[in-house]
């Protein structure tokens, strides 16, 4: 018997399959389009598109695994979290979905804190609203789209609209329902004080579940399309960073992670819901019931590298950049790279604010602007972690996944800039790895999250600080906490030049 974790990515939609044991078997990925870009710092994605990719990395990994749908005893969903996906009342996608990195929607930031004001927001939902997140961008399709507004019936996040195609059912989880701004995070429900203060309506929402409860049965069309039984449970999954965290066991108090996808996340367990005065983390519930967590976002992480690539170095594999960079120094000659490639959350909180090398000479080489990439994403999440080390999180290590566990180099580079010992895991599956241990405790082969955490992880290598190292990288540091207040209004001006 297997269990399903499927994971709606930006890049793609991954299916991983895994035993009773919680060891991943098989896994087949189905790239997604790119994401439209229509200005600088908008982004969009079909829906439909990650329905089909989602059906062939179901089809994929069943044949992979060469067995058929009967042997899947749940299927458990993660993805990009925030972003908006429009349904009318036939069920049918309005307009391609704003995902998560858009930052169009300031103005109707600005009018959600001045309606209700900065202090109920933060009441009604323990953060701040962010053009990120969901509600910002629902209000942007009722500014400037107001014909298409009219049509929605139903409002669901990315992962979301695959359970829908899979199961018919409009439902969603905790953790993905917190990144909307319309979730009441302390009470873990809807926030009526958020929707009924702007006018919408409660019937646009899902229902909303804890992450390992079963939301709903695959259904006959779905059946169909991909393979699976007609009948498997449907467990309400997570959002991606906090499926990713239980993959990591970021579970129980004390323990933070540090996760490079196109995003990169810093991440930590809380018993209790604790919130940044300034708002510069997010404060979520986590996939384990009654927990909280805190995580600060930098939003182009892996992004920076695949940018560089993709833009300059289109025949390099990831291993050869990162190869690449050895070449050059600790502190690559000076040279610093700020990530803002599309604005920044933690800890600026600025859709505005823009990428840049800072320190380029004639001296530099290619191999030089690879390892200020390296170090720029270090010491954007070290902003994140200080930030959530004095909310009192204070870890004794940090659990690393994703791109930055991939390059033993990348991995000694975040434990000289964090000044921790920085660890990963023998198992580096990602988000769809929590979804399919969520999957586990929801169809009840284990009690909790917490347990299968505790009976399934293993830590692998650790790498600590270099002291030598450590102690150059925190006089770097200083210089790059001076660089974006320094091009601040810069990056402001430019926006409202070009925008
Ligand atoms: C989390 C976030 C990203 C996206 C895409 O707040 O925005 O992690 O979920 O991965």
């Amino acid at each position: 018997m297997y269990w399903l974790g499927l994971d709606v990515g930006t890049g793609g939609s991954r299916a991983l399959l895994i035993d009773a044991a919680g060891h991943p078997c098989y896994s087949f990925v189905a790239p997604h389009e790119e994401m439209r870009m229509l200005r600088p710092l908008w982004a969009e994605q079909t829906p439909e598109d990650w329905w089909r990719a989602g059906q062939i990395a179901i089809q994929g990994v069943l044949r992979e695994a060469g067995i058929d749908g009967s042997e899947i005893r749940g299927v458990g969903l993660t993805g990009q979290m925030h972003g908006l996906v429009l349904l009318d009342g036939q069920r049918k996608v309005i307009r391609p979905a704003l995902i998560w990195c858009d930052q169009r929607s300031q103005p109707q930031v600005d009018f959600i804190n001045s309606t209700l004001g900065v202090g109920s927001v933060l009441r009604y939902t323990a953060n701040p609203v962010l053009t990120g997140f969901t509600l910002p961008k629902l209000l942007w399709v009722r500014d400037y789209e107001p014909e298409k507004f009219a049509a929605v019936r139903t409002v669901l996040l990315p992962k979301d609209y695959l359970r829908f195609k899979l199961s018919g059912d409009f439902a969603t989880d905790v953790s993905d329902a917190s990144g909307t701004a319309l979730f009441d995070v302390a009470n873990r429900q809807w926030s009526e004080g958020m929707m009924s203060g702007l006018g919408l309506e409660r019937s646009i929402l899902p229902n909303v579940y804890e992450s390992s409860s079963i939301t709903g049965r695959i259904h006959a069309s779905a059946a169909a399309a991909t393979g699976l039984a007609l009948g498997t449970p449907v467990i309400a999954g997570a959002g991606d960073q906090a499926a990713s965290a239980v993959g990591n066991g970021i579970v129980t108090a004390g323990s933070v992670s540090c996760t490079i996808g196109t995003s990169g996340v810093v991440f930590a367990y809380l018993e209790k819901p604790a919130y940044d005065p300034a708002g510069r983390v997010h404060t979520f519930c986590h996939a384990v019931r009654g927990a909280w967590h805190v995580m600060g976002v930098t939003q182009g992480a892996g992004l920076s590298l695949q940018w560089f690539r993709t833009r300059f170095a289109p025949e390099a594999a990831y291993d050869d950049l990162t190869a690449d960079a050895t070449l050059s120094p600790a502190g690559a000659h000076g040279l610093f790279w700020l990530p803002y490639l599309m604005g920044e959350r933690t800890p600026h909180l600025d859709a505005s604010a823009r990428a840049a090398w800072v320190g380029l000479t004639a001296k530099h080489q290619r191999a030089d602007l690879v390892r200020a990439i390296l170090e720029g994403v270090c010491f954007s999440q070290k902003d994140g972690l200080e930030i959530i080390n004095g909310l009192g999180a204070r870890p004794d290590l940090v659990r690393l996944s994703g791109g930055g566990a991939r390059s033993p180099f990348w991995h000694q580079l975040f434990a000289d800039i964090f000044n921790e010992r920085v660890v990963t895991l023998q198992t580096q599956e990602g988000s769809a790895y929590g979804a399919a241990l969520l999957a586990l405790v929801g169809t009840g082969e284990y009690s909790s999250v917490v347990e299968v955490c505790k009976r399934i992880l293993h830590e692998t290598e650790a790498k600590e600080p270099n002291a030598d190292a450590a102690a150059f990288y925190s006089r770097r540091y200083a210089i790059y906490r001076s660089l974006y207040p320094a091009l601040k209004s810069a990056f402001e001006s430019i926006g409202e030049l070009n925008g």
